[in-house]
């Protein structure tokens, strides 16, 4: 229990019991193409698909106050205007309750005597969503009150009506058929589509200008109307049109009433655009409101939400094992975070306004590999979504925009990390469900369209790219960047004006990178694997090859004595040196080139964590990315200097690269420290959230570092690519239970106090009842494995015969 909340484990619910949080504490509504943002004030926006291009309510980022556009009820009861969500009025409530749920926020806030609880969720497959509203007479008396729904319309392409008042101004057009607004902007002309938002109860009143229910010189806190008491009936014709509804109730003591509101994004199709002149087609948007005035339907589609989740989560549990965070997080809510970064990429959250980046690369196979085991068909649909915004010399645009899945030609290629990641990402896909035919599937090069090269041939091709790409001392070349986007070893930029990721020239450029070695290290094994369960041993021989062959390069190169060196520079110098002046140890090169198995055989692994462990870990914090931060601006690494010390990729704790230490731990056979640096970046275990600031149930990308001024405050919550890697680390090398080409690995590394726990793992259509027991206090090692009762050699659960759906393993560690 924390001063704003707690977790309420069984409901998988984080109830916050005040609303002023230090920040907005968001949840994310939506799981195919409708998407909402939702903070415990109800604040945010919904959008289709895009955050960008079909954007559908209004928000201002960087507000003040913070997160004061959303999905807002008002109620005016006698005198006194309040909010159950407590904004915009930010009249004091009597009591408030928000719980953000699976897919799903419920907000309740009484005042007064009357309680309202608004419930908002996103039934599955469906593009809209519901809120679903109680107003309740808790007092003796009767109670007479005005309740009003608001939303502000977004016209949809989120940077033009942010920027394009001269158009916007003029564009805006609605109309208003019973209790339905239907926001119709641009739809006489291009655009097919239309919002809709209805209520499912007669109305009173309505108003679609905001000028009219808001006023030009009010603000949400205030509106116009609500303070009058009265909506206007208002047509917006251009400025901003806005959805409002007023309903007057009067409620006896003890009386409820339940109704709904709902948002809706309706594609017209082949369907007539309209009945009349200016008159448009309202069949669908009927349709849905039809639908959902039963209350019934709307309780069920509610249900619907929650028992997908339950059966998506039901793929791996943790029922039993000792450490109450890592439970909650693995059960719960990191699978819930890694569903939001597949779907959402770095798109759009509290701190990424949907404007921006689209879908990254490196950053969506990344994605993958927490979220392959929840829905891998959408997974594989994505690694070739991915892949095809590769080019056929091998670059990959480094990001692209979900609604066109075409490469995003401002920012282009020329990070030299990425081509890789799509190795790891078909690799995890494949170990997941045994499904070889994704590798024919065809898919083409994006300078090649029409071109039908199959996803295999992205792999080599990806492959060849790095040994085709390498410098005077064998490794990699950088390119603009490799996963450290701001270690920006050919940018040289002088101008304030330039982008560092874009600038400079990277064509005969010699900057090396010894994380991309380790990366490459990696891929190959896994590639190698691949093969080798393809019974091609002729290619797994030859990828054999290329592996030796960069070990040694980084074994020879990229040894600097106590750690594995960064990269080089420009001019061929070392990065993450003891020979730098600042920065002379970094995170990323001793975390890949441990994964990639650099050092096993040489004790050079375990001496790299151990470095790790001097000069970057804090166990109040987690490691920072290196060591000692940069004061200076260098002109020969970019961006990376560019951030004040203890921030962000200038030696912040980027939780991303933590989870990688995290498997090397487990690697060296660790379990404690493992566990300890695990719980140093959990969300839900840190102790003081007036320190920490963001959300105590997802991962926050970056964490002010001891070489800060104010240590231990989260930032950038949601969208990191540490949600799927905390889930890897946790799931699959703490616990231990991964997924491999011929059956499910059994390879934990606990702390030695545990005595045991339990997973439960649905793999390729069977569940695996383990339990794990660890009589000797052993972090490592199966010393036996019993299949349904019957022992069998080694540690890998083969997979059974067709027909078997449940199967119990007991493992005893001890080896
Ligand atoms: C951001 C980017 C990611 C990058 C990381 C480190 O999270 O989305 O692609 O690897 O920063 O710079
Ligand atoms: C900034 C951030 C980095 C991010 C990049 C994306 O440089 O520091 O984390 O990956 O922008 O463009």
């Amino acid at each position: 229990m924390s001063t704003y909340g707690y977790f309420d484990d069984k409901n998988r619910e984080y109830v916050i019991t005040r609303p002023d949080t230090p920040l907005p504490w968001l949840n994310m509504l939506g799981q195919d193409e409708f998407f909402g943002l939702c903070t415990q004030t109800a604040g945010g926006y919904s959008f289709w698909k895009d955050a960008r291009l079909r954007r559908l309510t209004r928000y201002r980022y960087n507000n003040n106050p913070m997160d004061n556009d959303g999905r807002f009820l008002y109620v005016k009861q006698g005198k006194s205007v309040w909010n159950p969500g407590w904004k915009p009025t930010r009249t004091p409530l009597d009591a408030f309750e928000c719980r953000h749920g699976l897919g799903y926020t419920r907000i309740t806030g009484s005042k007064a005597g009357v309680e309202v609880e608004q419930l908002m969720f996103i039934p599955p497959q469906e593009n809209l969503e519901i809120w679903r509203v109680s107003v309740r007479n808790r007092s003796k008396t009767t109670q007479k009150l005005s309740l009003f729904s608001f939303v502000e319309f977004c016209f949809y392409e989120a940077l033009n009506d942010m920027t394009n008042y001269q158009r916007t101004y003029s564009i805006g057009e609605v109309e208003i058929e019973d209790s339905a607004i239907y926001h119709k902007t641009e739809y006489r002309e291009r655009r097919n589509h239309y919002t809709l938002f209805g209520c499912t109860r007669k109305i009173n009143g309505y108003d679609t200008s905001r000028d009219a229910f808001v006023g030009v010189h009010n603000g949400l806190h205030d509106p116009k109307a609500v303070m009058a008491g009265k909506c206007t009936n208002s047509h917006a014709y251009g400025w901003n049109p806005v959805g409002a509804h007023q309903i007057d109730l009067t409620l006896k003591p003890g009386q409820e009433e339940t109704f709904a509101f709902v948002l809706a994004y309706v594609e017209q199709g082949d369907l007539p655009k309209f009945d009349a002149p200016f008159v448009m087609n309202k069949t669908k948007g009927r349709e849905i409101l039809a639908r959902y005035s039963d209350l019934a339907a709307i309780d069920r589609a509610f249900v619907a939400v929650k028992t997908r989740w339950e059966e998506l989560l039901a793929i791996y549990q943790v029922p039993q094992v000792p450490d109450a965070n890592l439970r909650r997080m693995v059960n719960t809510w990191n699978q819930v975070q890694c569903m939001a970064t597949f779907n959402l990429s770095r798109a759009s959250s509290g701190y990424e306004t949907g404007i921006g980046r689209g879908m990254g690369y490196r950053d969506s196979n990344q994605d993958i590999l927490g979220f392959v085991h929840l829905l891998p068909e959408r997974a594989r649909q994505r690694i070739l979504d991915i892949a095809s915004t590769q080019l056929s010399d091998g670059t990959c645009f480094h990001q692209y925009q979900p609604l066109t899945k075409k490469g995003n030609a401002d920012i282009g290629g020329g990070f030299n990390d990425d081509p890789l990641w799509l190795i790891l990402s078909t690799c995890a896909y494949i170990r997941e469900t045994g499904d070889l035919t994704i590798l024919d599937a065809p898919c083409g090069y994006a300078d090649q369209p029409g071109s039908q090269q199959t996803l295999l041939h992205h792999i080599d091709t990806s492959i060849a790219y790095t040994l085709n790409n390498r410098g005077p001392h064998g490794l990699p070349l950088i390119g603009h960047a490799d996963w450290n986007d701001c270690l920006n070893l050919n940018c040289f930029s002088k101008e304030p004006n330039e982008s560092f990721q874009c600038t400079g020239d990277i064509g005969g450029s010699k900057a090396e990178s010894v994380m991309i070695a380790g990366l490459f290290l990696y891929a190959a094994r896994d590639l190698a694997a691949l093969y080798r369960f393809m019974g091609k041993s002729g290619e797994a021989a030859r990828i054999d090859g290329y592996y030796a062959d960069m070990l040694k390069t980084v074994e020879e190169q990229a040894w600097d004595g106590a750690w594995y060196t960064r990269a080089f520079d420009a001019e061929s110098r070392p990065v993450g040196s003891k020979t730098c002046e600042e920065g002379k140890i970094y995170i990323e090169s001793q975390a890949w080139c441990v994964l990639g198995g650099a050092g096993a055989n040489n004790g050079r692994a375990k001496k790299a964590l151990q470095a790790v462990d001097k000069y970057l870990y804090d166990r109040n914090y987690g490691c920072a990315l290196q060591y000692p931060p940069y004061s200076t601006y260098h002109l020969e690494l970019g961006e990376v200097s560019s951030y004040p010390p203890g921030y962000k990729e200038n030696a912040g704790v980027f939780s991303h690269n933590n989870t990688w230490i995290h498997i090397g731990w487990t690697m060296a056979g660790e379990g404690e420290k493992a566990l300890e640096y695990y719980l140093s970046i959990c969300p839900s275990a840190k102790k003081d959230y007036d320190v920490y600031r963001s959300e105590p149930y997802v991962y926050a990308q970056m964490t002010a570092s001891q070489f800060s001024p104010t240590p231990g405050e989260g930032k950038n919550s949601w969208l990191t690519g540490t949600g799927a890697w905390s889930f890897v680390a946790a799931s699959q090398h703490i616990l231990g239970v991964r997924p491999d080409f011929n059956g499910l690995i059994i390879d934990p590394c606990i702390p030695k106090k545990w005595k045991g726990f339990t997973v439960q793992r649905k793999f390729r259509g069977v569940t695996y009842t383990i339990a794990v027991k660890n009589p000797k206090g052993k972090s490592k090692g199966v010393k036996s494995l019993l299949v349904d009762g019957k022992k069998i050699a080694g540690n890998v659960i083969p997979l059974p015969v067709p027909g078997t759906t449940a199967v119990k393993i007991e493992v005893t560690l001890g080896a």
